[in-house]
């Protein structure tokens, strides 16, 4: 079983992995949780220059980074934990890259679509949670999180978080028509709803594709 998350940054992906995965380990599978970039030692490497690195990198660049850390985690990783009949959770997979390189930053759809499909060895989830959740409100609980005074209207915003909320926009957008275009696998979450809430929808969805699962 393979089952991925996706989302913005605080859309709640962190938390409902860990109520899906208990959920899952009291079910008696095995369950393996990972997130991308990272999950090997060379994709790991990668991840602290997406993530950390100080230096500026090119869209094309950024993608070619974030393909090579998944090409690595799929191969090594999750494809071996699939056939050992594993449970894999995967916090962030090939959607993110089609809503953030491709919506986000503006790349080709197709040629993202190839490399995409390259990266991930034709492995496709069996189910895509995807919390849907505005870039306001994931702010909102960002901000909370650090109990930083939120400067919320967009005049007190300054340059870098202006264009942060119109790319985050974006990326929602790009979230939204993946659900379109995949309706079979993608299933999209109200985040705004508590956790639990949000878990049962989960559980539901679960017991959709996979009798036997639920409560
Ligand atoms: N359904 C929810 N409603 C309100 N707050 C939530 C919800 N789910 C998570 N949070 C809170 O929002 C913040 C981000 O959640 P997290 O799971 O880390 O998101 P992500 O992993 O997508 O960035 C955390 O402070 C978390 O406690
Ligand atoms: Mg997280």
């Amino acid at each position: 079983m393979f089952i991925t998350f996706e989302g913005i940054d605080g859309a709640g992906k962190s938390t409902q992995v860990k109520k899906l995965q208990k959920h899952l380990a009291e079910r008696g599978l095995e369950v393996l949780v990972l997130r991308e970039p990272g999950g090997t030692p060379v994709s790991e490497q990668i991840r602290e220059l997406l993530l950390q690195g100080k230096e500026d990198i090119t869209p094309v660049g950024e993608l070619l980074l974030f393909a090579a850390s998944r090409a690595e985690l799929v191969q090594k990783v999750i494809v071996p934990a699939l056939d050992e009949e594993k449970a894999v959770i995967l916090d962030r997979f090939y959607d993110s890259t089609t809503a953030y390189q491709g919506y986000g930053r503006g790349l080709d759809l197709s040629m993202l679509g190839e490399i995409n499909r390259i990266a991930s060895c034709g492995r496709k989830p069996d189910l895509t949670f995807y919390l849907d959740l505005s870039p306001e409100d994931a702010m909102i609980r960002k901000f909370s999180e650090k109990s930083i005074p939120l400067a919320f209207e967009e005049e007190e915003l300054d340059r870098m978080e202006r264009s942060g909320l119109e790319f985050y926009t974006n990326v929602r957008r790009g979230y939204l028509q993946i659900a379109l275009e995949e309706e079979n696998r993608f299933v999209t979450l109200d985040a705004t709803v508590s956790p639990q809430d949000i878990h049962d929808e989960i559980l539901r969805a679960l017991v959709g594709r996979f009798p036997g699962l639920g409560y």
